[in-house]
């Protein structure tokens, strides 16, 4: 044995030692499999990030002493939990999940508010529900609460911790995983670390990227693109109490953290543990690229994100291991799967990961009128990992994101900013004729291509007030896109309000927070109105809800194939979108606004075939071939006896 593999084995069983320590003596055996199953691999990727700092050896064992102390302390039911999970690994890909996004002041009021609402979500089929972010945020602007103020509590006006184990185990018995949003990037400028910094602590101060003047926030300005650049601009807010220039990607009261500091990650890791020890099952890992920072660069992306991310997923698995987790990456496709682990950390990072370049393609194409975009995204788009999956969605509390598709269209050979531009232009009502009605987001002139806002009923068309007359056109619309959602993810999400066709926001009292964040939008409070109609059958909630719970039927339907590898079917009409799941479906999806004519058998499914889902899609005289009307979406599987 080497001198360098000697040192190694010595270090690993100090390691162990410290992690297995922490476990009461009847439970010490099955910590040291624990540990002997993820310890080491941990290890590693902590070494491939922080190997060369200062006392690495002995901040390395305080981090599995911590994370030994989490292990030991988390209850007997989630542990069993976890073991259930264990034997499979890809349990969230199997059971046909289907998701719903919600702010819990917005959904249910409070926490246990939340829990009042587990029979509307179960009418709806719903079993993950990601509420966006509830510890305590910053006073006054919060970013909707995505300017944590403490990881250690819940926001007051939305309850407690024990409101939160209580909902979560609530859930868990209904069936439902829950999600929760873990704020990577940055935490609020009166988080304790922030305050600590501010007052003058050294040692807190490492946590955040300051500098005391212009000199080298210019030099990464010259590169770092802007998130808000109409509401923020810049990436660097300048705080005199820090005596400098703090890195704020994203509002100035948003500090980011500095990862370089191995401190951050332990404390981060320990904030993520300590809420799944509450009873929190899938993290969605808030703006996950932005972790690392280097000059010359656009700031996101960086190698060693990926490395963080692959440590934090090995403190899962030896804390939680039946936790899951999911990235939230708004860069174009190709990037995103990354976050799923490639070479050597391949599946070995997030479980899940947002399939925003899907989404923002699927808009982009219900404006065009032809499905080029979402056709050669498919196309380009490697299947994940083994027990990894998309997220997909239609609408989220975010506006859409039109960069994503910048390299798209680029391959294309277009110019971004003009094809992109008009493809927002007729989202936001501004080309004449079009039936959308959204808004512009976060362009200094209201027409540059940033991004766009709105319901999803009002960006397909969808009648403003609940009870008027539906077009059925607007209706196929909405369906058209849920549908893709549904056919292509692993997890699809619903995103809150969407199920009763809400309109954007107009409730007079968020006027203010509208004016300051467009994306308030898309945030309105769950309608009691609009349940009151659905549970008469009335108007828009009662359609929208139908057209989702057949959404949902169909996709749990038998034969619906777990494995989420799609591809893309060729056809000479560019309004459709074709596409195969497995061997025996096919999900054809019509993008534009003219009828169009298929032969299900010249496709292949059509005698020996029957349909699963069908909007729009009228049988002709020849039971194999179907018109399809504008906006129809056929999904066919395979007959069995
Ligand atoms: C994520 C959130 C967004 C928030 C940002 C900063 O992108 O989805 O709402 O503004 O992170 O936390």
């Amino acid at each position: 044995m080497s001198e360098a593999q000697h040192q190694e084995t010595f270090e690993l069983a100090a390691l162990r030692q410290r992690f297995v320590s922490m476990f009461s003596v009847a439970r010490r055996a099955a910590a040291e499999r624990q540990f002997d199953r993820v310890g080491p691999a941990l290890a590693e990727r902590l070494a491939a990030v922080y190997g060369g700092t200062a006392g690495f050896g002995e901040w390395m064992a305080t981090v599995y002493e911590d994370l030994g102390r989490l292990a030991a302390t988390r209850s007997a039911a989630l542990v069993a939990l976890d073991q259930q999970r264990a034997l499979q690994p890809d349990w969230f890909l199997r059971q046909h999940m289907v998701g719903y996004s919600a702010y819990v002041d917005r959904f249910g009021g409070t926490l246990a508010g939340v829990g009042e609402r587990i029979d509307h979500l179960r009418a709806l089929g719903v079993d993950y529900l990601h509420l966006l972010p509830f510890l305590q945020a910053r006073q006054g602007e919060s970013d909707g609460g995505f300017a944590v103020s403490s990881f250690e509590h819940v926001e007051p006006a939305l309850g407690t911790m024990d409101d939160l184990e209580t909902l979560a185990s609530q859930l868990q018995e209904a069936g439902i995983s829950l999600c929760a949003d873990l704020v990577l990037n940055h935490v609020a400028d009166d988080h304790p670390w922030a305050q600590a910094a501010a007052a003058g602590d050294a040692a807190m101060r490492q946590f955040f990227h300051v500098f005391p003047d212009r000199i080298l926030p210019d030099a990464y300005e010259a590169t770092v693109g802007e998130v808000f650049p109409q509401a923020a601009p810049g990436n660097f807010s300048q705080v005199p109490a820090m005596g400098g220039w703090v890195w704020t990607t994203f509002y100035p009261f948003q500090w980011d953290l500095n990862y370089a500091h191995p401190p951050v990650f332990a404390a981060i890791a320990h904030a993520l543990l300590q809420l799944a020890n509450r009873g929190v099952k899938v993290f969605r890992l808030d703006s996950a690229p932005f972790l690392w920072k280097r000059l010359g660069t656009l700031c996101i992306n960086q190698p060693e994100v990926h490395q963080i991310l692959a440590a934090l997923r090995a403190c899962v698995e030896l804390v939680a291991p039946g936790v899951l987790l999911k990235a939230e990456a708004i860069v174009p496709t190709e990037q995103v799967s990354a976050y799923f682990g490639r070479d050597e950390l391949r599946g070995r990072e997030c479980q899940l990961a947002y399939h925003s370049g899907l989404m923002a393609s699927a808009w982009a194409a219900l404006a065009e009128g032809h499905a080029g975009l979402p056709k050669q995204l498919l196309a380009d788009t490697p299947p994940p990992p083994e027990a990894c999956g998309w997220v997909t969605y239609v609408r989220c509390h975010d506006d859409i994101v039109w960069g994503v598709l910048r390299p798209l269209a680029e391959a294309a050979g277009e110019d971004f900013s003009r094809r992109i531009g008009a493809a927002a232009a007729y989202l936001e009502g501004r080309t004449p004729g079009s039936f959308a009605r959204g808004a512009a987001f976060q362009t200094l002139d209201g027409e540059g291509v940033h991004g766009s806002n709105g319901m999803a009923a009002a960006l397909v068309g969808l009648p403003e007030h609940m009870l008027d007359d539906i077009q059925p056109a607007a209706l196929r619309r909405y369906v058209l896109l849920y549908a893709l959602a549904f056919w292509v993810g692993a997890v699809p999400l619903i995103y809150m309000g969407d199920e009763l066709g809400q309109y954007s926001n107009t409730d007079p009292a968020d006027a203010g927070r509208v004016a300051l964040d467009g994306r308030w939008l898309q945030r309105p409070a769950l309608s009691t109105e609009a349940l009151a109609a659905l549970s008469s059958g009335r108007g828009v909630p009662a359609a929208t809800f139908a057209a989702l719970t057949a959404l949902v039927a169909a996709r749990r339907h038998q034969h619906w194939p777990s494995a989420s590898k799609v591809s893309v079917v060729a056809h000479p009409n560019p309004g459709l979108l074709i596409v195969q799941r497995g061997d025996e479906t096919l999900g054809i999806f019509n993008f534009s606004a003219s009828h169009a004519m298929v032969d299900l058998e010249s496709l292949g499914v059509g005698t020996g075939w029957s349909d699963l889902f069908a909007s729009g899609a009228d049988v002709m005289t020849s039971r194999d071939l179907r018109k399809l009307q504008p906006w129809a979406t056929l999904w066919r599987s395979r007959t069995h006896d």
